[in-house]
């Protein structure tokens, strides 16, 4: 082990669940597997230098959002170091500085922790292997590591790791899969999905009412818990056939009932609450009218938050825009809308 200083750097993007992780067991271990696709241009781009630190006792870690210090997120970061220190035990030798941007603006209401989490954990796999004088590591270890440390930070980050269509938790009809890392899924997809849209609206910029965290909190005792896990399982079951078939229709229903059984979770805990807006129902509501007057297949997903991701083929891009310009844009906050597609996964910037 060498104590030098160093800098590692990378880009990570968001994803969206078409299969909805929602309630969790153990630490950090999902009560059902998700599937989501990787997204393009919502990426978090961080840069972690480090040094032998003063007090390893008392390691400090210092973190600058968009140019400035944010102390939550440095304690945040402390805290995942801390839990971490188990599977990382040399992390307690060096002080950190991480230094990290969004592409999307922090109240665009689309949530980063996938996206931010994903770039530290692959930071920290970097560093390993720099500290440790392992230059060349299997390529599939390596993500499959940086998948399980970005879980520990955040369930969803687990998936951002890999480009595409991306799955965590233990599937029986998929060998490889497990409920300690995400799993890319990169054969059988039928070509209607390559570089599949996603458009998203934001209804509100605000921080949620209630976290995510919290959410998957009120799983545990709530009374309709083992069928949606069941369901889950189903649903994903189904739509690796529909991913492989290009079963537009079938995926269309199966997306939409996870983002209303979603929803309905969260306002059928004890106590039960609310994320979806009126501009979310009236948003949904001219989708689906619109795709049964037009025949277009375009769909909803909704995550833990009141903004709705508008999916759609690459050949209706020209259509959907002009329905959205036309008929929902009014609904979004100061018009604002994100158009991001599928992507091919993280990158490193450098490593020095
Ligand atoms: C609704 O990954 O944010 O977006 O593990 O507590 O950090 P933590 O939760 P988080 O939950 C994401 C929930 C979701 C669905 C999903 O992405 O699968």
């Amino acid at each position: 082990m060498e104590l030098k200083s160093g800098e590692v750097s990378w880009q990570s993007p968001s994803n969206i669940a078409l299969i909805k992780y929602w309630g969790k067991k153990g630490f950090q271990l999902p009560a059902n597997p998700s599937l989501s696709f990787t997204l393009s241009k919502s990426v978090t781009r961080t840069s972690m230098a480090y040094a032998p630190a003063s007090d390893p006792e008392h390691f400090k870690v210092e973190l600058m959002l968009n140019g400035k210090i944010n102390q939550q997120f440095s304690d945040k970061v402390k805290a995942y170091f801390d839990i971490l220190l188990e599977q990382i035990p040399f992390l307690k030798f060096f002080d950190y500085e991480i230094y990290t941007v969004n592409t999307f603006p922090h109240s665009a209401g689309i949530a980063s922790s996938a996206s931010a989490m994903s770039a530290l954990a692959l930071c920290l796999c970097d560093m390993e292997q720099i500290i440790s004088n392992v230059s060349n590591s299997k390529k599939t270890k390596f993500y499959e590591k940086a998948s399980h440390y970005a879980r520990i930070g955040s369930g969803s980050a687990a998936r951002s790791i890999y480009g595409g269509v991306v799955s965590w938790g233990k599937i029986k009809t998929l060998p490889g899969t497990s409920d300690l890392y995400a799993t890319p899924i990169e054969e059988n997809i039928h070509p209607v999905f390559e570089n599949y849209n996603d458009s998203i609206l934001i209804v509100n910029r605000g921080e949620k009412k209630v976290s995510s965290r919290h959410g998957h909190q009120l799983m545990t005792n709530h009374p309709f818990a083992s069928a949606r896990y069941k369901q889950a399982v189903s649903n994903l079951e189904k739509l690796l056939e529909v991913l492989s078939a290009g079963d537009l229709e079938t995926f269309i229903s199966i997306t939409e009932q996870e983002a209303f059984t979603l929803h309905g979770m969260m306002m059928s805990s004890m106590p039960g609450y609310i994320l979806m807006e009126p501009n979310t129902l009236n948003i949904i509501n001219a989708i689906r009218s619109y795709r049964a007057e037009s025949g277009v297949p375009v769909s909803f997903t909704l995550d833990a938050g009141p903004n709705v991701h508008v999916l759609y083929p690459q050949q209706y891009f020209q259509q959907v825009q002009e329905f959205i310009n036309q008929e929902l844009l009014k609904w979004c906050v100061s018009g604002t809308t994100i158009n991001d597609c599928m992507g091919t996964g993280p990158e490193r910037i450098s490593r020095k």
